[in-house]
C-alpha cells in the first residue's frame, strides 16, 4: 500500500473516494463543508434526509457525485462536534476502512486527520490512519488456493495543511515502519508450527539482518547454550526434534557507550505441554506461543526502519515443547544458567524455563532496562481477558513509562502486583524453586519466578497470553504488543 501526504486543496483533487467526517446534529467537518459547497449541498441534503446520523462509526458511501472530479465520497460519523477521544478517533478509522472491503476503489483521499483529537498532534493522527488501515488490510492467505484479497486499494493519501507538513510526514514515516513491523509479527505468528520452527525463526532474523545493516544477528546453537550452562532452556528442547535457537539481534543506533534496552520474546513455536500434555481442544492455538519472539522481530524492524537513536538488543529463546522419551518429566530437577536449581512440577510451565536462562544471559549486555514479552499463562486470560496485556516488574519508572506508551499506542496494559508474599508459592522441597506456584494467582507466580532471574537490572514482564492473537471465528494474530513497544522506543528516543 502506498501512503502519501496531500496538501493540495480539496476541490482540485482527483480520487476514487474522498473520506470526510460529519458530526451529530447535521454538523459538518471543514472538509465536508468544502465538498458540500462544491456539490450544491449534496452532503447537507443527505444529512437532512437522515441517511447518516453522524454517530461514531456510522458510514455512508455516496457512489455518484454529479459534476465533480470526485468519483465517490465516504461520509464517516465522528459523533459530537467536539475534540474526539483517541478511542473514538480510532473507531471512526476502522469504520471507514471497512467500507472499502469488496469494492473496486483503488485510490482514497482521507481527511480524517483534520479532526481534532484530545492531546494528539498531526503526527500521531496521521500515523494512526496507517496503523488502523494496515491492520484491516492484513490477511494471512499464504496457504489458501484462493488468494483473492478483500480490497482493491492501492493508494491512500492523507490530507494535511501546509503548516503541518513536517509533522504529517513524520507520521507517515513512523506509521509505515510500525505497520511493516506489525505485519512481520502477524505473519510469523500466523504461520503454522510445521513451517515456523525455531530454525525458521532464526532464518527470518538473519534475513532481517541482511535487509538492515544496522541489525547484527547472532544465533546461539544448542552447543553454545550448553557451554553457557543454560540447563533450564535446553531441558525444554530436549523433548523436541527441532533444535532450540537463541536468536540475538543487536541494533546500534545510539552512542557506542549508551546502555541498551533489552527486549526478550518467548519463542515457543509450538507448545503441546510436554509430558504434562495439554488437552486437544484449541491446542492448535499453541502455534501462537512464539508471539513474544515475533514481537521482538517486528519491533526491531520498526526501530531499524525509523533509524531510532537507541541501542537495542533483542533476544528470542526459541524451542518446541513436545512429549518425548527424552522430554522433561514432572519431578525433574534442572540447573539454570544462574546456578539456581528448578524442580519441574509441570512440564507445561516451559516458557519460564526458557526465559530464566535468557534473563541471566541478558546481564552481559549491561542493560538499561529489560522488557520480556511472553504468552506465559492461561491465568492471564482468566484475570484480564483479551483487553490489556498483563504488566509486572521490579521498577516503577519502567512500568509507568510502559503504561504511558500503552495509552498513546492504544495497546493497553494492566499492572499486577509482584509482592514478595507470592514468592512463597514457588517453594520446592527439593530445589531452589519450583516451576509452578499452584492454582492461585498464576500470572503473578509466573512473574515471581522470572523476577528471581532479573534481580540485577530494571525489568518488566508483559504477559500477552490474552492479547497476541484472537480466538474464534476471527482467529489470527493481532501484532500486539508491537504498537506499545515501538511507542515506548519512540518515547525513549525523542520523548
Ligand atoms: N503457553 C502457555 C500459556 C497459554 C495458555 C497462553 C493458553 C495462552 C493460552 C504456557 O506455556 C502454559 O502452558 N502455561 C501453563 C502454566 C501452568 C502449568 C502453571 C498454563 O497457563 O496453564
Ligand atoms: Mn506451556
Ligand atoms: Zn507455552
Amino acid at each position: 500500500m502506498e501512503y502519501t501526504i496531500e496538501t493540495a486543496s480539496l476541490d482540485t483533487l482527483h480520487s476514487d473516494c474522498l473520506i470526510v467526517g460529519v458530526y451529530l446534529n447535521k454538523e459538518l467537518s471543514t472538509a465536508a463543508q468544502t465538498i458540500d459547497q462544491n456539490t450544491q449541498g449534496l452532503i447537507s441534503q443527505l444529512l437532512n434526509r437522515g441517511d447518516i446520523s453522524g454517530k461514531v462509526g456510522d458510514t455512508l458511501l455516496i457512489n455518484v457525485v454529479p459534476d465533480s472530479q470526485l468519483e465517490r465520497i465516504l461520509l464517516v460519523g465522528l459523533g459530537e462536534n467536539k475534540p474526539l477521544t483517541s478511542k473514538i478517533y480510532r473507531k471512526t478509522l476502522s469504520a471507514a476502512i471497512n467500507v472499502f472491503k469488496k469494492t473496486t476503489i483503488k485510490t482514497v483521499v482521507c481527511t480524517l486527520a483534520d479532526a481534532e483529537v484530545i492531546a494528539s498532534d498531526r503526527q500521531w493522527k496521521t500515523r494512526q490512519i496507517i496503523e488502523i488501515f494496515n491492520d484491516a488490510l492484513y490477511k494471512f492467505n499464504a496457504y489458501l488456493a484462493n488468494k483473492e484479497v478483500d480490497f482493491a486499494l492501492e493508494k491512500i493519501s492523507i490530507t494535511a495543511p501546509e503548516a503541518e507538513l513536517s509533522l504529517a510526514n513524520t507520521g507517515i514515516t513512523q506509521g509505515k515502519a510500525i505497520a511493516e513491523g506489525i505485519n512481520l509479527t502477524k505473519l510469523l505468528s500466523d504461520l503454522p508450527g510445521n513451517v515456523c520452527t525455531p530454525t525458521y525463526l532464526a532464518e527470518q532474523a538473519l534475513a532481517l539482518g541482511e535487509k538492515y545493516p544496522s541489525l547484527a544477528i547472532h544465533i546461539l546453537e544448542e552447543v553454545d547454550m550448553a557451554e553457557l550452562g543454560m540447563g533450564a532452556l535446553l531441558s525444554v528442547s530436549r523433548g523436541s526434534r527441532q533444535p532450540a535457537k537463541l536468536i540475538s539481534l543487536n541494533y546500534q543506533g545510539g552512542d557506542a557507550n549508551a546502555k541498551p534496552i533489552v527486549l526478550i520474546g518467548k519463542g515457543l513455536t509450538f507448545d503441546a505441554g510436554g509430558i504434562s500434555l495439554k488437552p486437544g481442544l484449541g491446542m492448535d492455538e499453541m502455534k501462537y506461543d512464539m508471539c513474544g519472539g515475533a514481537t521482538v522481530l517486528g519491533s526491531l524492524l520498526a526501530a531499524a526502519e525509523m533509524k531510532l537513536p537507541l541501542n537495542i538488543v533483542g533476544l528470542i529463546p526459541s524451542s518446541e515443547n513436545m512429549p518425548d522419551g527424552d522430554a522433561n518429566k514432572p519431578g525433574d530437577i534442572l540447573i539454570s544458567m544462574s546456578g539456581k536449581t528448578i524442580e519441574v512440577l509441570n512440564t507445561d510451565a516451559e516458557g519460564r524455563l526458557l526465559l530464566c536462562d535468557t534473563l541471566t544471559y541478558a546481564e552481559r549486555f549491561n542493560p538499561d532496562v529489560v522488557i520480556d514479552m511472553a504468552t506465559l499463562t492461561g491465568a492471564c486470560l482468566v484475570a484480564l481477558g483479551r483487553v490489556p496485556s498483563g504488566l509486572l516488574g521490579n521498577n516503577d519508572d519502567l512500568c509507568n513509562a510502559l503504561i504511558a506508551a500503552s495509552e498513546t499506542a492504544n495497546d493497553s496494559l494492566w499492572r499486577l502486583p509482584l509482592w514478595e508474599e507470592y514468592q512463597e508459592q514457588l517453594k520446592s522441597n527439593f530445589a531452589d524453586l519450583a516451576n509452578i506456584g499452584g492454582k492461585d494467582a498464576g500470572t503473578i507466580t509466573a512473574a515471581c519466578f522470572l523476577s528471581q532471574f532479573a534481580e540485577s537490572f530494571n525489568w518488566a514482564h508483559l504477559d500477552i497470553a490474552g492479547t497476541a492473537w484472537r480466538t474464534g471465528q476471527n482467529k489470527g494474530a493481532t501484532g500486539r504488543p508491537v504498537p506499545l513497544i515501538t511507542q515506548y522506543l519512540l518515547n525513549r528516543a525523542y520523548g
